[in-house]
């Protein structure tokens, strides 16, 4: 598709997009931002480069696609003044606890998980620290009618704890912690319960909705039934064709749609990395 208010430099056949001609310290047109959610709904994840922007700008561009949603308990820093900004900040002495390398979707472990992520990279190391996405949509409909047939009408839970236990993550439960720093961090996170199949709010489009990071379990199947499916599917969502990996600049400012899309941030490098995220509110997934 074409845009009036920008070029569009489409980035894989599955997804991805690179944005050139918009300035986001300047106010947008509503023309301008229409154009703008339009190619997000079409290549799932945007990117903007050379964007020289203030912490209120951020805010208020990502206001324009709904209200910011600051986890309490993402454990992100936030900025001292704009609290709707998570600061993601890791070098090799302070590795991400959360977001690496972990396929997930933002906030599935709750009843509205996010519809989106405005992420703003204000220093980007030299080489490693990309960032993948999978069109989930994509995803679906290169099932077998077979498969699809089978995965329509299932429903998963979601636990947000997963990525957060001391299996995955040991580095955060040192011996002095005890068993009280376990037990609460688990009681900080209920699953929540949603569509294997999830129809996309705006699109209309169906799309795959479990991701490795916190899909724990497939209602009303055997135990053995659901790792076996849920392992398949994981193993399934590799499949570069369904993916875009970006290879980030200082000063890009990506925006993803959460609703139908995967993502994983590589975890190689050992220089500073810092980024500021906005997350927007989004709706109960639907099948
Ligand atoms: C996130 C996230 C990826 C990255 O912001 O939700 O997963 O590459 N970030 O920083
Ligand atoms: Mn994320």
């Amino acid at each position: 598709m074409s845009y009036e208010s920008f070029d569009l430099h489409e980035m894989s056949p599955a997804c991805g997009g690179i944005i050139e001609g918009i300035d986001l310290s300047k106010d947008l047109t509503n023309r301008q931002f229409d154009e703008i959610h339009e190619a997000l709904l079409e290549r799932t994840v945007i990117v903007f480069r050379d964007q020289d922007i203030t912490p209120d700008q951020q805010v208020a561009f990502a206001r324009r696609f709904g209200e910011p949603q600051p986890s309490a308990v993402s454990g992100f820093e936030k900025s001292k003044d704009n609290p709707e900004i998570d600061i993601l900040e890791y070098d090799a002495s302070n590795p991400p606890h959360v977001t690496r390398d972990l396929w997930h979707t933002d906030f599935v472990g709750t009843e509205r998980p996010t519809m989106g992520t405005v992420l703003y990279a204000k220093d980007i190391p030299p080489q490693g620290g990309d960032t993948v996405w999978v069109n989930m949509v994509a995803a679906y409909e290169a099932l077998s009618d077979r498969m699809r047939a089978h995965v329509d009408g299932l429903w998963a839970y979601h636990d947000s704890y997963q990525p957060y236990s001391e299996f995955v993550r040991p580095e955060m439960y040192t011996a002095d912690k005890g068993t009280d720093y376990i037990r609460d961090k688990r009681a900080q996170y209920v699953p929540a319960l949603h569509p294997v199949v999830r129809v996309h709010p705006v699109t209309g489009k169906k799309g795959l909705f479990v991701n490795e990071s916190m899909t724990s379990f497939i209602k009303d199947m055997d135990r053995r039934e659901s790792d076996f499916l849920l392992r398949y599917l994981f193993d399934y969502l590799r499949t570069p064709e369904f993916n875009y990996r970006h290879k980030w600049q200082t000063n890009d400012l990506a925006v993803w749609d959460n609703r139908l899309s995967l993502h994983y941030a590589l975890f190689d490098y050992t220089d500073h990395r810092l980024m500021h995220r906005i997350v927007i509110q989004g709706d109960v997934p639907h099948e």
